[in-house]
């Protein structure tokens, strides 16, 4: 049955002198590389990591109080939990559990073409778990990415704009991850050569395309919401103003037309961006 069944062995077995294992893991190389490459290119050509140093500096000089470094590692560790395991910034939980469908997807498909490639290129005995996995994180970035594509995306769900109108460059990555997956599932599906050819042809564009698409956003997010949690702690907070609590005497003195239109005791009324549901993003 495809399901378990190892296609990179299949193409090796159909193909003994071109499809080489030397050649698939040269390939695969190759990829890491373009990944690596057009990152740091990204972090260099937009002088993101020059302007994040700077806004450390900026955010130590209106820092409120030290953060330890145990009270850094906590953090650490928290957003790993939270914001990368879990996808936890995402208000909308449609949003939310297609990201995951389509993160946890790539992570295990990437990963077990890898596992095929180095140590079962010719198919001995692989075990059954993972073309298993292969296919199934195939299948779960399709399920994510279709459900985004279709329907969750901001252009089609809140911009009202129908679901085959591009936008090149921000949609390059989301279209090439499903390219990549839907021409895999479809090449192990058939065994035909075209739709093998139409995979690597996708799966080259997303890994050489890094420095254009949203790719690097995987490695950069994670540093951003790091960066968020300490700012919140060290009270440095982007240099946004703090929570007033308008009912306060000192802060009536200092803003003396709240007691004007609000009264001596206005109500708490929360965060004015919770007052909306969030569907945009
Ligand atoms: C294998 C890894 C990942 C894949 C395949 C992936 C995939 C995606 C996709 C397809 C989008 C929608 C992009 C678009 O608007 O066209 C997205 C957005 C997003 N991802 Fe990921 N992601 C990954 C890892 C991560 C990680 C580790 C984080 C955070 C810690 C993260 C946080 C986000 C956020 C916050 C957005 C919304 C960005 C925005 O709308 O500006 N992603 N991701």
């Amino acid at each position: 049955m495809f399901i378990i069944t190892n296609p990179f062995a299949q193409l090796n077995a159909d193909s003994p002198e071109l499809f080489t294992p030397g050649l698939m893991q040269t390939y695969i190389l190759l990829m890491i590389f373009a990944v690596i490459a057009g990152t740091l290119f990204d972090v260099w050509h937009k002088k993101s990591a020059k302007y994040f140093a700077e806004n450390k500096e900026k955010g130590k000089k209106n820092a409120k109080r030290e953060v330890s470094s145990g009270e850094r590692t906590g953090m650490m560790i928290k957003t790993v939990t939270s914001e990368v395991l879990t996808s936890s910034e995402f208000s909308n939980q449609k949003r939310r559990i297609s990201h995951l469908l389509t993160m946890y997807g790539f992570i295990v498909f990437v990963a077990t073409t890898a596992v095929m490639i180095f140590a079962y290129p010719t198919g001995t005995a692989t075990p059954v778990i993972l073309p298993l996995l292969w296919h199934l994180g195939a299948l779960s970035l399709c399920v994510g990415g279709y459900w985004f594509w279709f329907s969750i995306r901001v252009d089609v769900a809140a911009e009202g704009k129908p679901w085959y109108q591009l936008s090149p460059r921000a949609d390059m990555f989301i279209l090439s991850l499903l390219a990549t997956c839907t021409f895999a599932l479809l090449w192990s599906l058939t065994s035909a050569f075209l739709m093998f050819a139409l995979f690597i042809a996708s799966a080259t564009f997303l890994f050489t395309t890094v420095i254009w698409s949203k790719f690097a956003h995987m490695f950069f997010k994670p540093a951003a919401a790091f960066e968020k949690r300490v700012i919140k702690a060290d009270g440095s907070n982007e240099g946004l103003p703090g929570d007033f609590d308008l009912s306060s005497k000192e802060v009536q003195e200092r803003f003396p037309d709240i007691p004007t239109y609000m009264g001596e005791n206005p109500p708490n009324m929360g965060a004015g961006i919770r007052r909306e549901s969030a569907r945009h993003y």
